[in-house]
């Protein structure tokens, strides 16, 4: 009885180390979606805003820098409305409201450069998919903006089989490299996070493909 007794203190003082180290990886792994949550998605807003000023500053005449100034405000918007929601540990509102087709579109609207959204999967797919996709394409676009000299990009989201497609193509400088930045070490982990990859080919001078594909039950 009493072996019996000691036996199971020990068993329980073994299953509270391992359950505590299971609470300080959870904590940790909840810390590390924040963080990438607000890089990959409020920053990126904040940062095309920054742009989109620019280019009023430098826009020819009031009638082109009232233009910028719209898409300017509607992105405060957007950027308070996704770290309102973020506070709240909710998606970005355009995304859990309407699905990856209408963010993307969100996006594309709120971007400095013509994007092309080529493709888009007729219906919703999973809810961690919509997600990690929403954020490939944010960044990629925050990415292509900020870095590329492109003169346009492209969009394409397809389900084939098990797998969804996403890809995101500048014709720009070329030369991307994840070890200069978070960025697109945030994508592979938030992708391999869903047991997908993601990879970048980016020749110098030839433009930039990010893709990433990730599994999805037909
Ligand atoms: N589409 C692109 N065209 C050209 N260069 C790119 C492109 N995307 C990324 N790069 C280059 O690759 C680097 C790494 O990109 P990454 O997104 O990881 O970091 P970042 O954008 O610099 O910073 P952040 O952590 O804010 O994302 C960039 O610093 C940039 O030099
Ligand atoms: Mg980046």
């Amino acid at each position: 009885m009493l072996h019996r007794r000691g036996e199971s203190v020990a068993t329980l003082v073994r299953e509270l180390r391992s359950s505590r180290a299971r609470l300080v990886s959870a904590a940790d792994a909840e810390r590390r979606r924040i963080e990438r949550d607000l890089h990959d998605g409020a920053q990126q807003r904040l940062a095309s805003l920054l742009l989109n000023v620019a280019l009023a500053r430098r826009a020819d005449g009031p009638g082109a820098a009232a233009g910028l100034l719209d898409t300017v405000e509607a992105e405060l918007i957007a950027a308070l409305a996704e770290l309102r929601a973020l506070a709240a540990g909710a998606l970005p509102p355009v995304l859990a409201d309407h699905g990856l087709e209408a963010a993307v579109e969100d996006l594309v609207a709120s971007s400095p450069l013509a994007v092309a959204i080529e493709a888009m999967p007729g219906r919703r797919l999973p809810e961690p998919v919509e997600v990690a996709a929403y954020f490939v394409v944010a960044e990629a676009l925050a990415n292509v903006a900020k870095h590329a000299g492109a003169r346009s990009a492209s969009v394409r989201v397809r389900r084939t089989g098990a797998i969804v497609a996403i890809e995101v193509r500048d014709d720009g400088a070329g030369g991307a490299d994840p070890a200069r930045g978070s960025g697109l070490r945030g994508l592979a982990d938030r992708v391999g996070a869903l047991g997908g990859r993601l990879r970048c080919e980016s020749p110098a001078g030839r433009g930039t493909r990010l893709t990433a594909e990730i599994p999805c039950a037909p």
